[in-house]
């Protein structure tokens, strides 16, 4: 399995965890800066990650480059989602980022896997909620940095 993770990061934490999740699945980590169209087409699995700013928006890097991910070819492909963001200072915005690429690569056709269960969390809404469930896996690394490894680890054993 060839497994690209796609990544927008200000501050750098989703930078180490698109690191992280990479080096877990052999894969290759690439910002979404240097990111080509082909990067999103060419893998069998697609991993894409932003962190939440503004009130609830796709980091700044992401929205710059949307345009790769709006060309590519995605239908019948495996997507995988991940979100960073802070459940304390952003309850009611908590990771919509990863809501923001969910509707973006369904649009396309994708196959999104990963879901995960919203217990443990302590927001009040998020747009990367559906039907009660996770789009992909949220994490915390402001408020609980301490889960992230583990979060991590469960969500990639479900993936492969
Ligand atoms: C100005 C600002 C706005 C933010 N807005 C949100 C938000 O709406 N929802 C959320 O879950 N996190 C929000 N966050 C938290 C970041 O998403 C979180 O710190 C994330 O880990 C940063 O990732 P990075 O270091 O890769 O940039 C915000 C942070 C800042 C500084």
């Amino acid at each position: 399995m060839s497994v690209n993770v796609i990544y927008g990061s200000d501050g750098g934490a989703t930078k180490g965890i698109a690191s992280r999740i990479a080096k877990r699945v052999q894969g290759r980590s690439i910002d979404v800066k240097d990111a080509t169209r082909s990067d999103f087409e060419s893998c069998s699995l697609l991993i894409l990650g932003s962190p939440t700013y503004g009130n609830g928006d796709l980091q700044t890097d992401w929205e710059a480059h949307l345009g790769k991910l709006r060309a590519a070819e995605l239908a019948g492909r495996r997507v995988a989602l991940f979100g960073t963001g802070d459940q304390e200072t952003y309850p009611e915005s908590f990771v919509d980022a990863m809501g923001i690429l969910y509707d973006l690569v369904v649009e396309r056709g994708a196959t999104v896997v990963g879901f995960t269960d919203t217990a443990g969390y302590s927001h009040i809404a998020s747009t990367a909620e559906r039907d009660g469930r996770f789009v992909g896996l949220a994490l915390d690394p402001d408020t609980q940095s301490s889960k992230t490894n583990p979060r991590i680890e469960a969500w990639i054993a479900g993936l492969l």
